[in-house]
C-alpha cells in the first residue's frame, strides 16, 4: 500500500498534486511519500515486535538523507556496505549503534571509522576480511563485534543478477566452511563474534527461500553452540520482494509469522535488512514527454528521464508501471509506445510496448522507483541528475536539488599550460 493515488483523474503522491510538484521543481523529479516510507518501515517493526529484532533499513535501497532522518526518527537501524553510506546515516541523525555493516571489499579506513562510532556489528565476508579487521581493532584497542556472512546455497529464485545465495555467487561464507572459521575468529584476540548473517538475493516473492536459509542458519548456530560459540543474533538480511507489475509478494507480517513461529524459545534475538520492501513503492520518478516521434514501425514518447536516471530497466530488463499523471484524454488517442529517454544507446528506455494516451507535454510517472532508482543514478552523458522531492502531507519539500553544470563538474581541472 502506497499514498500515491488518483483524485479526479489526477495523479497525488498524498495531498500534492504531482502535476503541481513538477510545475515547481521541474522533470525529471524523484518525489517519495513520507507516509509510505513510514508504513513500510512500522509493517517491519510491528510485525516483529514480540521478538526481540532490529530492523536495519538497506540504506543502498534510497539514501537521501532526508530519508533515512525519517526512518531514524521511527528507531530504524541502518544496513550499510560503504563509509559514504555510514556517513549519511551519522549525518541523518541515525543511532550508530544500530548500524550493520555489509560489503565484502571493506577497507581499513572505512572500518577503522566504523570502529570509532561504534557500529553494532560487522558482517565479515571473508578469512581475509576477519584478519585484517582484527588487526585494525587491535591497533584501536577495541574488540571489533563480528558476524560471518554465510551463503547457504539457498536459490531465491530471483532474476540471476540480484541472487547472493547460491555458492557460485561472490558473496559471504560457505556454510560448509563457517563451523572453522568461527574458531578462527573466536580465537582472535580483537574480535567479538556475535551473531550469523546471510542475504540470499532481492526481490524475493516467495518465503520458502526465506525458511529453507533459516533453517540452516539455525543448524549451523546449534553446532556452533556445541563447540561452546554462543551466537546472539540471526541476520536474515533484506529481498522481501514488492509488486511492480503483477507479482504478489508476501507482506512482512506473513513472513514475521513463520519465522517467528520458528524461532519461539530460543535466546537468539534477529536483524534484517530490508531496502526494496521499505523503498520501492514509496517512490516515483516524474518525467515529461519531450516529443511523440510516430513512424511505420513504431512509436516513440521521447521523455526527459533517461537510463542515467533510472537503470533498471535497461540493465536488468525491470518492468516498471509508467502512467499518465493526468488521465484526461489527449487529441492523440491511445497508441502503443517504447518510452525511450535522449541517451544516445539503445537500451536507453523506461517502457516497452506501452498504451497510453499522451501528447507532448505530458507527465508521467514511473511507479515504484523509490528504490534502486537514484542511488543508481549517473553523470553518462553529462546529464545532470535529477532532483529529489519529499511529500509529508500537503508539502512538498525539496530534499535534493536538481545537479547543476557546476556540481556536475566540480573536482575535474585542466592540465597546466
Ligand atoms: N543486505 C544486503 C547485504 C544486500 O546486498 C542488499 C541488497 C540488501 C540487504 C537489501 O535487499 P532488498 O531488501 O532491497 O532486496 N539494484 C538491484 C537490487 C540489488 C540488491 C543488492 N543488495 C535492483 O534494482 O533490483
Amino acid at each position: 500500500m502506497d499514498f500515491f493515488n488518483y483524485t479526479d483523474q489526477a495523479l497525488f503522491a498524498e495531498n500534492v498534486s504531482l502535476e503541481s510538484v513538477a510545475e515547481q521543481f521541474g522533470t525529471p523529479t524523484y518525489v517519495y511519500s513520507r507516509a509510505t516510507f513510514e508504513r513500510h518501515y512500522n509493517a517491519y517493526a510491528n510485525a516483529f515486535s514480540s521478538h526481540p529484532t532490529l530492523v536495519c533499513y538497506a540504506v543502498k535501497a534510497c539514501s537521501n538523507i532526508a530519508i533515512l532522518n525519517v526512518l531514524a526518527k521511527l528507531g530504524s537501524g541502518f544496513d550499510i556496505v560503504s563509509i559514504g553510506e555510514l556517513e549519511r546515516v551519522i549525518r541523518a541523525g541515525g543511532d550508530t549503534s544500530k548500524v550493520m555493516f555489509s560489503g565484502l571489499g571493506k577497507q581499513e579506513h572505512e572500518m577503522r571509522r566504523a570502529l570509532e562510532v561504534g557500529i553494532h556489528c560487522f558482517n565479515v565476508e571473508s578469512e581475509s576480511e576477519l584478519y585484517r579487521l582484527n588487526k585494525v581493532a587491535g591497533e584501536m584497542g577495541l574488540k571489533a563485534p563480528v558476524s560471518l556472512r554465510v551463503n547457504p546455497d539457498v536459490d531465491a529464485k530471483t532474476h540471476p543478477y540480484i541472487s547472493t545465495g547460491l555458492k557460485e555467487n561472490k558473496f559471504g561464507i560457505d556454510i560448509k566452511d563457517a563451523p572453522r572459521i568461527y574458531q578462527l575468529a573466536n580465537a582472535m584476540e580483537h574480535l567479538n563474534v556475535m551473531g550469523v548473517d546471510c542475504h540470499i538475493g532481492s526481490q524475493l516473492t516467495e518465503l520458502q527461500p526465506f525458511l529453507d536459509t533459516f533453517d540452516r542458519l539455525i543448524t549451523l548456530i546449534d553446532e556452533l553452540a556445541e563447540s561452546g560459540i554462543k551466537i546472539k543474533h540471526m541476520d536474515l538480511g533484506g529481498g522481501l520482494g514488492v509488486r511492480y507489475r503483477d507479482e504478489v509478494p508476501p507482506e512482512p507480517a506473513d513472513y514475521a509469522q513463520l519465522i517467528l513461529d520458528k524461532i519461539k524459545g530460543r535466546d537468539i534475538s534477529l536483524a534484517f535488512e530490508p531496502g526494496r520492501s521499505i523503498a520501492a513503492n514509496a517512490g516515483i520518478l516524474l518525467t515529461k514527454v519531450e516529443f511523440l516521434k510516430c513512424t511505420e514501425h513504431k512509436n516513440f514518447a521521447i521523455i526527459d528521464g533517461a537510463m542515467n536516471d533510472l537503470i533498471r530497466p535497461s540493465l536488468y530488463s525491470a518492468w516498471m508501471n509508467i502512467v499518465p499523471v493526468n488521465l484526461a484524454a489527449t487529441s492523440e488517442g491511445k497508441r502503443i509506445y517504447d518510452l525511450v529517454g535522449p541517451v544516445c544507446e539503445t537500451g536507453d528506455f523506461l517502457g516497452k510496448d506501452r498504451e497510453l494516451d499522451i501528447e507532448a507535454g505530458a507527465l508521467l510517472a514511473v511507479r515504484s522507483a523509490g528504490a534502486y532508482g537514484f542511488t543508481m543514478a549517473s553523470n553518462y552523458n553529462s546529464r545532470n541528475r535529477a532532483a529529489e522531492v519529499m511529500v509529508d502531507g500537503e508539502i512538498a519539500y525539496l530534499i535534493r536539488k536538481r545537479e547543476d553544470i557546476d556540481h556536475q563538474l566540480a573536482g575535474e581541472q585542466l592540465l597546466p599550460e
